[in-house]
């Protein structure tokens, strides 16, 4: 677990709602990434937290982006990173998507279907293609199966495909899921990466990148029952190292890699800090007595992931507390916002009282983005950026979420 010390102290100074993020905190994960997986090239899969502040340091530090549209490749744009580090990494794309992509200088695009590759020759010529390689998303917690990726078999028909329409025949790419808790996820999809690559290599297709996706996990948040994850990232990076020694022997050209982790760089780097709407204490239908903990956020601004974790609180008016078992949730007329009533309740302090802050740690992936406009009036929450030399830090541009 990271030392959350200067996003503690900017939860402190905050007088109102916002999500802080800790901008020397995800540039000491980004290193801390690279010395685990030396070589490899991280493309920040912007989508977990598309935040000027927090894009520009990623860049400034050496970091490429994984972009789904147009405008996401607009915004990476906007940090000054080079075009050629861009990788529009979304398999699910439109004609306009594509030209609009090319026309802003992208020639790194992902794909999984041959209907793709036939709009990638039409309307970016000589593009550099990587294809999907499907995986099971078995052990994560938001597994991205079957909406995206092929079979080894269909994979190399593309890569084939690929190359008759004119293209470049770049790469393979996968994606273990999100919030990956297995090393064998990423076994299993280093293996398949094996085989596509000989079986590629046979046909003379001679591939120059692997992009081993997203999928590392947040360290910080609990299950749906309230317990620490544990996932055994230390076992992941040792069969990532090794699955590309292996690939790189194996493959018939030199092969370069990628990374696009998205909530592995932010997650424990973000914070909110909210407040309590109220405590309450009902008889429920089945007789129990349940208290119910509600807060300032929830579901559809800022805690969007609580269907399938919880998250981490702490009540800092409320010192050694005595505490009850309460289900927490968010504001809106919305039963779907809450976490997960599953286990033991979440212990928080008996006397809490209505306004009293709320910190809400390890929210720093999919918060900014995952926002509904103001669903039940509620709106995003703005957000501020820290850094060591300047404990308090200060909005975004106009304070609110991209
Ligand atoms: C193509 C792609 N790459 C990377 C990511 C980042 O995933 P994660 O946040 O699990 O690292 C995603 C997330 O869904 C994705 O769709």
């Amino acid at each position: 677990m990271p030392d959350h010390g200067r996003l503690r102290a900017a939860l402190a100074a905050a007088e109102d709602d916002r999500i802080i993020y800790d901008l020397d905190g995800i540039e000491a994960q980004y290193d801390a990434l690279l010395r685990e997986l030396p070589g490899i090239e991280v493309r920040f899969a912007m989508k977990a937290c598309p935040v000027d502040e927090v894009l520009d340091c990623l860049a400034a530090r050496g970091a490429g982006f994984d972009a789904a549209g147009p405008q996401e490749i607009a915004q990476a744009l906007r940090t000054g990173v080079p075009v050629e580090r861009i990788h529009y990494g979304n398999t699910v794309k439109s004609d306009r998507q594509i030209a609009e992509a090319y026309r802003l200088g992208v020639r790194d695009f992902a794909t999984d279907s041959l209907a793709d590759v036939a709009a990638l020759a039409e309307h970016a010529p000589g593009a550099r293609v990587f294809c999907r390689l499907a995986t099971t998303g078995e052990g994560a917690l938001w597994g991205l199966s079957r909406k995206f990726g092929c079979s080894p078999e269909d994979a190399v028909r593309v890569l084939e495909a690929t190359r008759d329409a004119g293209l470049v025949p770049a790469g393979l790419s996968v994606h273990v899921g999100s919030q990956q808790l297995t090393s064998e996820a990423w076994q299993h999809a280093l293996e398949t990466l094996a085989s596509v690559i000989e079986e590629a290599n046979r046909r003379g297709i001679l591939l120059d990148h692997v992009n081993l996706g997203g999928g590392l996990p947040a360290l910080g948040v609990l299950d749906r029952r309230g317990e620490p994850l544990h996932p055994p990232v230390d076992k992941m990076f040792a069969v990532i190292r090794e699955g590309m020694q292996r690939l790189g022997e194996l493959s018939a050209a030199p092969l370069g890699f990628l990374l696009e982790p998205g909530r592995h760089l932010v997650a424990d780097h973000g914070a909110i800090r909210a407040h309590i709407a109220r405590l309450t204490d009902r008889q429920q239908l089945d007789g129990e007595r349940t208290h119910w903990l509600y807060l300032s956020c929830g579901k559809f601004n800022g805690l969007y992931e609580m269907d399938e974790l919880r998250y981490r609180l702490e009540f800092p008016t409320h010192p050694d507390a005595v505490t009850v078992p309460a289900v927490v949730a968010g504001p809106s007329c919305d039963s779907d916002d809450a976490f997960a009533d599953e286990g033991a309740g979440v212990p928080v302090p008996r006397d809490a009282a209505s306004g009293d802050p709320v910190w809400i740690l390890s929210c720093g992936a999919y918060a900014a983005a995952y926002t509904t406009r103001g669903f039940n009036g509620f709106p995003p929450l703005p957000y501020s950026c820290v850094r060591a030399d300047r404990p308090s830090g200060g909005p975004g541009p106009e304070g609110e979420p991209q």
